[in-house]
């Protein structure tokens, strides 16, 4: 025989519990959101490179802030480096329509070839199209990754630099060239992955 008070009283002690259990809850509460913070005061102890890294990996204001810093400065810079050009949309040797460009003989030293080369077209982008893995990093003309020799004598009587910021005058007078924004303007011999 069941007793129906004690079995009540059972279910009412069961039920007053469960009720205690879950109103009490885990205590957790969300941690307060400070990327934000995080990344302000990364950005302001952490130095910003002087040219925009490869493959975007621009810290301290991220690369869209340094590659705008940097073109920003382009034309005062220009100016100031012996032997430097700014950069001018004007006289960029990339807009020259492909059926109007000259062609020039361009010899790959150590890649043992040479290749036809456009005017409107990089020593970095002629050597790329051949197949070839060449050197390069910001592809503006701000860094020394794609730098070349042109064995033939100073530079600037072979190709025209659409922007140079990193080779001053008595290196291009030894040759040295960026291919990454050096269109022909003679024939030339050019050695990759060489730097001053
Ligand atoms: S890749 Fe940086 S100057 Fe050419």
């Amino acid at each position: 025989m069941v007793d129906t008070l004690g079995l009540g009283v059972g279910i009412t002690f069961t039920l007053i519990m469960v009720v205690l259990h879950f109103s009490k809850g885990t205590g957790w509460r969300p941690q307060e959101d400070i990327s934000d913070e995080v990344l302000e005061h990364r950005a302001a102890t952490v130095p910003e490179t002087a040219f925009p890294e490869p493959m975007n990996r621009s810290i301290g204001g991220g690369a869209a802030g340094v590659g705008a810093a940097v073109a920003g400065e382009t034309a005062a810079e220009g100016e100031l480096e012996e032997g430097g050009e700014a950069a001018g949309a004007d006289d960029d040797p990339s807009a020259i329509p492909d059926d109007e460009a000259d062609v020039y003989e361009v010899e790959f030293v150590k890649e043992g070839q040479t290749i036809e080369v456009k005017e409107n077209t990089t020593l970095l982008e002629a050597g790329e199209e051949e197949g070839w893995d060449l050197p390069y990093a910001c592809r503006e003309g701000q860094c020394i990754s794609c730098g070349g020799h042109i064995t033939n004598g100073h530079a600037e009587e072979y190709v025209e630099h659409h922007t140079n910021q990193m080779l001053g005058e008595a290196e291009l007078s030894d040759g040295y060239t960026l291919t990454c924004v050096a269109y022909p303007t003679a024939d030339l011999s050019l050695e990759t992955g060489e730097s001053p």
